[in-house]
Parts: C-alpha cells; sequence; structure tokens
C-alpha cells in the first residue's frame, strides 16, 4: 500500500494513501463522519481528494477560500498538511483566576460578559446583574492560521490580511457570545455590556488598527485602547449594534490590556513591599511594584514553553508528558490522558530538564552527552531542545532581574511573584527555579494565579469605576526597554547556563 507523508499539527507522520483526514487528525465526529454536521472542520493543504457537495454545502466561500476542509468527507492522496481548527475538548485552556473583593457597579443592566483574548487561547465568562458568573467558555485563537505568534500575525496584517484576521477574530467571539448565551439559556441580544482585553497586537489586530508600527523601532504604539466601541463598528453581529464593548488601555506595544487586567487582579499596586507579576509565554510580560512605582518590560521567549520548536514539542494536550520525577535514580513521566504518549509540552520540558540535571545527565553549561535522550518511549529531546530552552529560561529570567535591578533591589526583597497565564497553572515552581526560568530565591514566595487577565477583565465589568483605576495604573507606569539595557544583555548571557 503506498505511503505518503501528512503534517498533522506540524508534525511529519507516515500514512496510507486515501486515509480520511478524520483517521489522521482524530478528533470528534458528531455525525458519525457522515458529513452531514459540518463540525469536523479542519485546515487542510497538499494533495486531497476532491471537494464535495456536501462541503460546499457546509463550509462557507470564506473558510473554503481559507483551506477548511470535512476531514471525515476528505481522504489524502498524496504529500499534505493538517492543521486542527479548534481543541476545545482536548487543550487545556484555564479560565479560572482568583477575583478580588469588588464592589458591584456593573457596565451592564443585563447581561455582560468579560472575554480574553489571548494569542493563543480565548477565555470568556458571562455574568448576571448580581456578579453571579452564569457561563464560561473557551476556545483556540482562530488566527494561529496565520502564525502561533504575535510576529507572524503582525506579518501576516503587513502582508495585506488584516482584514481576514479581523474577520475571523470577529467571528469566534461571535461564536463564543452565543455558545455563553445558549449556556445560560438567554439570549445574546441581553448581553448589553462587554469588555474584552488582550495583548495590544491582539486589540490592534481586532480593530483594524495599522500593526505598522509593531514592526520596526521605536516600536511606538499609536492606540493604546482603554475606549468603548459598539459592537456595530466592531462587526459583532451577535450582539445588539449599540452594545458597549469597552477595550481596557494597554501600557505600551509589548505590555498590553492583558497586563494591565492582570495587575488589577492580582491588586499587586495595593502591596505594601515590592511584589511582581510574570506572565510567561511566547513573550515574558512582566511588572514590579516598589515604592509606589510600576515598571514593566516584556521579553521575547519564543515558543518552546509552547512546545513549538522542539523536536518533539506539542501543546498540553492529550498524549503531552506535562510531568516528569524522578523515582530509584530514573525519570518517571505524566502524560496527560494516560494515554501513549505523543510529545512533551512545556511544563514537561521543565521538568524534564530540571531532573536530567539533577541526574547529572544534563552539564551547568547544558551539554547532553548521549543524544536524543528518551525521556518515555518514543519521546525525547536533542541538544537543539536543550538550547532552545535555554534561550527561552533565560529570556524569562533575565527580564525580571531587569526590573529588580533596576529599582535597585535584589530577587530576595520581592515579597511576591504572582504568575499568570496557563502555562504557569502547569508549572512546578521548584523545576522553575532548578532550570533557573525564575530566580530561586523567590520561589517560595511565587504563586501561579491563572487566567489574571480574564479576572481583570471581570473586575473591569462588574465594578466598572475600575476602569479609571486602570486607566491611572497606565498612566503612571513605566515600560523598560531591554532592547540595549545593559542589565538585560548581561543577565540574559549569564542566565543562559543552569547554576546550582
Ligand atoms: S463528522 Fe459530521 S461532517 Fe464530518
Amino acid at each position: 500500500m503506498k505511503q505518503i507523508t501528512a503534517i498533522i499539527n506540524g508534525k511529519p507522520t507516515l500514512a496510507v494513501c486515501g486515509i480520511t483526514l478524520s483517521e489522521l487528525i482524530g478528533g470528534e465526529k458528531p455525525c458519525g463522519g457522515h458529513g452531514k454536521c459540518g463540525k469536523c472542520k479542519v485546515f487542510a493543504k497538499g494533495t486531497l481528494s476532491a471537494l464535495t457537495d456536501a462541503e460546499r454545502k457546509h463550509l462557507t466561500a470564506d473558510e473554503l477560500a481559507r483551506g477548511i476542509r470535512l476531514a471525515c468527507l476528505t481522504y489524502a492522496l498524496g504529500e499534505c498538511e493538517i492543521e486542527a481548527l479548534t481543541e476545545r475538548a482536548d487543550t487545556q485552556i484555564v479560565t479560572d483566576g482568583a477575583l478580588p473583593q469588588i464592589e458591584l457597579n456593573p457596565a451592564f443592566s443585563q447581561y455582560g460578559v468579560a472575554i480574553d483574548i489571548g494569542t493563543t487561547t480565548l477565555a470568556a465568562r458571562l455574568y448576571d446583574m448580581k456578579g453571579k458568573p452564569l457561563a464560561e467558555t473557551s476556545c483556540l485563537n482562530p488566527q494561529q492560521e496565520w502564525g502561533a505568534d504575535v510576529i507572524s500575525r503582525i506579518e501576516a496584517a503587513l502582508a495585506g490580511k488584516s482584514k481576514d484576521l479581523a474577520k475571523a477574530i470577529r467571528k469566534a467571539l461571535d461564536e463564543i457570545l452565543a455558545e455563553l448565551a445558549t449556556k445560560a439559556d438567554i439570549d445574546t441580544n441581553s448581553i448589553d455590556g462587554v469588555v474584552i482585553t488582550g495583548n495590544t497586537v491582539m486589540l490592534s489586530l481586532l480593530t483594524e488598527e495599522s500593526v505598522e508600527p509593531f514592526s520596526h523601532a521605536p516600536f511606538d504604539a499609536k492606540r493604546l485602547f482603554g475606549e468603548t466601541l459598539t459592537a456595530r463598528e466592531l462587526e459583532l453581529t451577535s450582539l445588539k449594534p449599540d452594545t458597549a464593548v469597552y477595550l481596557p488601555p494597554c501600557i505600551s506595544a509589548f505590555v498590553g490590556a492583558d497586563t494591565t487586567c492582570a495587575i488589577l487582579a492580582t491588586e499587586l499596586t495595593e502591596k505594601n513591599e515590592p511584589a511582581m507579576l510574570a506572565d510567561i509565554g511566547t513573550n515574558g510580560e512582566m511588572a514590579l511594584w516598589s515604592n509606589e512605582t510600576l515598571t514593566v518590560c516584556s521579553t521575547a521567549a519564543g515558543p518552546a514553553f509552547e512546545g513549538v520548536g522542539i523536536s518533539m514539542g506539542m501543546r498540553g494536550a492529550n498524549g503531552a508528558i506535562d510531568r516528569v520525577t524522578v523515582k530509584d535514580g530514573s525519570l518517571h513521566a505524566h502524560v496527560i490522558g494516560d494515554v501513549e504518549p505523543r510529545g512533551i509540552c512545556g511544563s514537561g520540558l521543565i521538568d524534564a530538564v530540571a531532573c536530567m540535571l539533577d541526574q547529572e545527565i544534563l552539564d551547568e553549561s547544558g551539554f547532553l552527552e548521549d543524544e536524543p535522550f528518551e525521556i518515555k518511549a518514543p519521546v525525547t529531546l536533542t541538544q537543539k531542545d536543550i538550547r532552545m530552552l535555554q534561550l527561552a529560561k533565560s529570556a524569562i529570567s533575565a527580564g525580571l532581574l531587569t526590573l529588580i535591578q533596576n529599582e535597585q533591589l535584589t530577587p530576595t526583597d520581592i515579597s511576591a511573584l504572582y504568575i499568570a497565564g496557563g502555562f504557569g497553572n502547569y508549572l512546578n515552581m521548584q523545576s522553575a527555579g532548578r532550570i533557573g526560568l525564575l530566580p530561586h530565591e523567590m520561589i517560595d514566595r511565587t504563586k501561579s494565579v491563572g487566567n489574571a487577565a480574564l479576572s481583570g477583565a471581570v473586575m473591569l465589568l462588574l465594578d466598572r469605576r475600575m476602569r479609571d483605576d486602570a486607566q491611572l495604573l497606565v498612566k503612571n507606569s513605566c515600560a523598560v526597554d531591554l532592547s540595549a539595557n545593559p542589565i538585560f544583555i548581561d543577565a540574559y548571557t549569564e542566565g543562559m547556563l543552569f547554576d546550582e
């Protein structure tokens, strides 16, 4: 039987010619794969069977143009690439986050929704007038079609795709709003107040604001939001056209409204002692509150923590090694979903490297004598994977240390470090300290706070007066530019090592 190579979610796989995309990529088949429900959509390109009438019926012209197919009806007939469109049921998305006590002063009169547009995932929650959460949902950001990180989205927008990027995110928002309404058994028309947070690039792509300033120094964003638009202006068709949609203020081009919201949710600027916040992802956004001053910075960590660029890396979904420990002198790996391992996600990678250091499989410089090293068959790590992690972890630790030293402080002066975002939820703090991703002196005071960006958006939804606090916070903050900062450059170089 003829064999073909199919690239599934970025991974080359050998397959039998003539297999359906459903069989290749898995996922749900609500109608059993009979082409009736139209729910098994995937991105696919390459040598595939011809479009069927059922696909023409279920897919819009826009979807067809974007290369979307129904997986159960499409056959792989040669080299092809397939990407899951949504992994709602599979990928772990964190929507929880601590919410401080607030006074109710809702920015809506029937139902309100808070949404966080992350570069990778969207998370949303619906509330009633009493501040009671009625429904919650999340999904992957559909803009991933144009690239996993903000830089590739900026490039796509500059290459003339800004309308497509805006359309994709607006459609996802409409779907999320409809899903929340269905779950709570209300009409979307009764949602009359929405807060949408996100990083500066995500909000710019949503509003079709030019992303040109993000593509070159001095990276001065023209529009930093902190404004109320209508659903009509944002072309959100699931809501009544005059529904107010508040976009919280961003601090700078690379420290967005999601960080503003996370600062509100962690009450960082209420602390009497120096305290820090870090959101670790493809970009690391960090903030330090000390002496009534808020300083922030952003550093490019690359996609290693999301499992991208790692030879057997993957997202935190079924089949991913997410935890590694040492038992009786050998490595033990935990796999999400208790299935055969398919790859390793960011938290598993950090654990694995911490264990390899403890077992002296890796030395302080990151040298791996026997490569590839097997974590749990068939998942291995290569020398290049270790180097990718060194670059990523050193970007984060150097950012934190720069903010600390910039205020003439040391890590021992910091009373608390809050780690926001989904990644922090799965991160083993001891491993993060062992590999030097976070300063080890701060590990005992480090706390994961979940999706603090969404929590902050909820606060802005349930107490409209907090919008003034958000504006003030942004006005009084100071962004530190790391690109030519000598403290950062030194800390980055030193941070490449794995110190004891
Ligand atoms: S599973 Fe229903 S259309 Fe493919």
